[in-house]
């Protein structure tokens, strides 16, 4: 699969997106810095802040519907929060999500 990042300028970049990488790892694999993933993909950060755009919300939720009580406590110390804001650690690419588009922090929601 691929998928696409809109960088802070709302430049778009498609990158190569391997199957059961996070979306964090795959924002590292291509040399997104902004997306820094501090603490590895284990919930201890908001540095892999994202905003899903809006058709993929619930494409990438978790199975069981809702983001998790732990990822909103951290996701509450993300700059620039938006509704559509998620922690890129906790979405696995698959080819469901073939196509996904996030933007970064900074840029136009
Ligand atoms: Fe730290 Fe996602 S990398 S919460």
């Amino acid at each position: 699969p691929t998928m696409t990042f809109i960088m802070k300028d709302g430049t778009p970049k498609v990158v190569d997106a391997p199957n059961g990488l996070s979306v964090m790892e795959i924002a590292q694999k291509h040399d997104i810095e902004q997306i820094e993933g501090a603490c590895g993909g284990s919930l201890a950060c908001a540095t892999c802040h994202v905003y899903v755009h809006p058709d993929w919300w619930d494409k990438v939720l978790p199975d069981t519907g809702d983001v998790s009580m732990e990822e909103e406590d951290m996701l509450d110390l993300a700059f620039d929060l938006q509704k559509t804001s998620r922690l890129s650690c906790q979405i696995m690419m698959r080819d469901e999500l073939d196509g996904l588009v996030v933007a970064l922090p900074g840029s136009n929601p």
